[in-house]
């Protein structure tokens, strides 16, 4: 039984972060379970065990896209720098470097884009300027 997602004591974390942080774990759980059958589908030979693996991951890859979704509506400023990298053309890196300087350096941010979820979640984060920059 582990209780590894917490790295400050449990009983001093508001119930939010604590469900957050059982989420996070739970993006991160996924994510090893979709590289675990990455593997084991390169190496298969059979095709009955690899369309049961083919369909494994595809489970595992809704579990990680639904945790993901739950974290980036739990933090805003997350979800304005992934909105700047996630399914844009483009050149991943320079992408994310407009998404952060945009978000996090761009004025109107949050400020507290590494203290999740901060339960505030009003207003413009100040992403103007990513919707103008070509993708
Ligand atoms: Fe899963």
């Amino acid at each position: 039984m582990g209780f590894d997602q917490y790295h400050e004591p449990p009983d001093e974390l508001p119930a939010e972060t604590r469900t957050f942080a059982r989420l996070a774990a739970s993006l991160t759980e996924e994510a090893e379970a979709i590289g675990w059958y990455a593997q084991r589908l390169a190496v298969e030979p059979d095709a009955d065990a690899r369309a049961i693996m083919e369909d494994a991951q595809g489970e595992e890859f809704k579990h990680f896209c639904m945790d993901l979704e739950f974290l980036l509506r739990r933090t805003p400023t997350w979800q304005e720098i992934a909105r700047g990298i996630l399914f844009a053309e483009g050149d991943i890196v320079a992408n994310g470097d407009a998404a952060e300087e945009g978000v996090i350096h761009g004025g109107g941010g949050s400020g507290n884009g590494s203290s999740p979820p901060s339960g505030r979640g009003s207003g413009s984060l100040g992403i103007g300027s990513l919707k103008e920059t070509p993708r």
